[in-house]
């Protein structure tokens, strides 16, 4: 794979106004302060650099799923504070994406300054990547620079559609990124490999699972991933739990592949299950297909953690993307922390993927243990399991 551009090849800097789109989205507590500020750190290299270089730097980001309108708890604000101590200089904020704002911050910034603009997906053109929203986007700046891994598997107007409208490169952590994970991709290391997956987002994960499975020797599945593959493979009551059914179709690929090809699908046996998030509800093992009505399982039991360990314990190398359980909540913690542990004291290569998981490793102190930590989440998968990422076709 040739490399992709970076920043050196924009040519000069001084004066010119640069939109850089990285990978903010970060956990937010219920007061609005950061949670867990990694990718916030790795973006703020790349700003920096374009600060000291003298650009007018305007910042576009993503924050939860707002679904095309502002919602409450979704704003960019806390983001653009911890930025601003990330570059060691203020990193100004304007709530609108490209409203009369936005214009006047871009209007205002000298050369060294930056702007964070308010959070894409308030607008509904971002992610139907419209092109006359991507166009808008694109009007104030002389060049583009994608620096948002995590975002790179989504065909969005702040992620593929602005790069139809100016000159693009890579940022320095989709410069790190790609580089890494295509060399261990194409090194063959992932044949034989254990893969483990959890969290909430199924459609996303489940293809790059199917071809994943291709090569893998086990593919560990917890979480709300875990509930669709349950789901797809035979008899399940999963009582209240969340089951994405639009994903069944890929779940039944994810099956059908690992089946042809010798990779054992390993799916929760047991369950953490609750009648309710009160504080007075009920928390207690099930079976991870007798899910009583009304209860959710948001955890995976004891039996299933000493499985996943088992099986992490003996790999070459372990993929991880996705907490297991609802690890935020500490009576739905202990997968993810069986899951963390045992890859600290795995004996293989350890490569783990995705802000829920990065932040759960963060929260145990065990981040340092693994070899390889990425910013992205379906996005590693997409990459490691040869799924194409649209926002780096323009890029090499
Ligand atoms: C992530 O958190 O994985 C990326 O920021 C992408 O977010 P999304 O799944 O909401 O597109």
């Amino acid at each position: 794979m040739s490399a992709l551009r970076g920043i050196a090849d924009l040519g000069a800097l001084e004066k010119l106004p640069v939109i850089v789109r990285a990978d903010l989205n970060v956990p937010i507590d219920e007061d609005g302060a950061v949670i867990d500020d990694a990718r916030i750190i790795a973006a703020g290299a790349t700003v920096k650099a374009l600060m000291d270089a003298g650009a007018y730097v305007i910042v576009l980001a993503h924050l939860g799923r707002p679904g095309g309108q502002p919602v409450m708890g979704t704003t960019l604000l806390p983001v653009a504070e911890r930025l601003s101590r990330a570059v060691g200089a203020l990193v100004a904020h304007a709530p609108d994406v490209v409203g009369p704002l936005a214009k006047a911050a871009i209007l205002n910034l000298r050369p060294g300054d930056a702007v964070l603009l308010g959070n894409v997906r308030f607008e509904a053109g971002e992610e139907a990547d419209d092109d006359a929203f991507a166009a808008r986007l694109a009007a104030p700046g002389r060049a583009f620079v994608f620096d948002a891994f995590g975002a790179a598997h989504r065909r969005h107007a702040s992620t593929v559609g602005i790069a139809r409208h100016l000159p693009t490169c890579a940022g320095f952590v989709v410069q790190h990124e790609v580089a890494a994970l295509e060399s261990l991709r194409d090194s063959g290391a992932l044949d034989g490999a254990v893969v483990v997956a959890g969290g909430a987002k199924a459609a996303e994960k489940l293809p790059a699972l199917a071809r994943l499975a291709e090569r893998a020797q086990a593919i560990l599945v917890g979480g709300v991933v875990a509930h669709v593959l349950l789901a797809a493979t035979g008899e399940a009551e999963l009582g209240a739990s969340i089951v994405d059914r639009s994903a069944l179709d890929a779940a039944r690929e994810v099956v059908a592949v690992a089946a042809r090809s010798g990779c054992d699908l390993v799916l929760p046996t047991d369950v953490i299950a609750t009648d309710g998030l009160t504080t007075d509800a009920r928390i207690r093992v099930e079976g991870a297909r007798t899910v009583p009505e009304g209860a959710i399982a948001l955890d995976i039991g004891p039996e299933t953690r000493a499985a996943f360990a088992e099986r992490i314990a003996t790999a070459g190398i372990v993929v991880w993307d996705g907490p297991p359980g609802a690890f935020e909540m500490e009576p739905f913690a202990e997968g993810t922390r069986a899951v963390a542990t045992a890859m600290a004291s795995a004996s293989g290569t350890t490569v783990v993927g995705g802000g829920d998981t990065g932040s759960a490793l963060r929260g145990f102190g065990l981040a340092g243990e693994m070899e390889y930590l990425s910013t992205g989440g379906a996005a590693l998968l997409h990459l490691l399991a040869g799924l194409p990422l649209p926002a780096l076709e323009g890029l090499r």
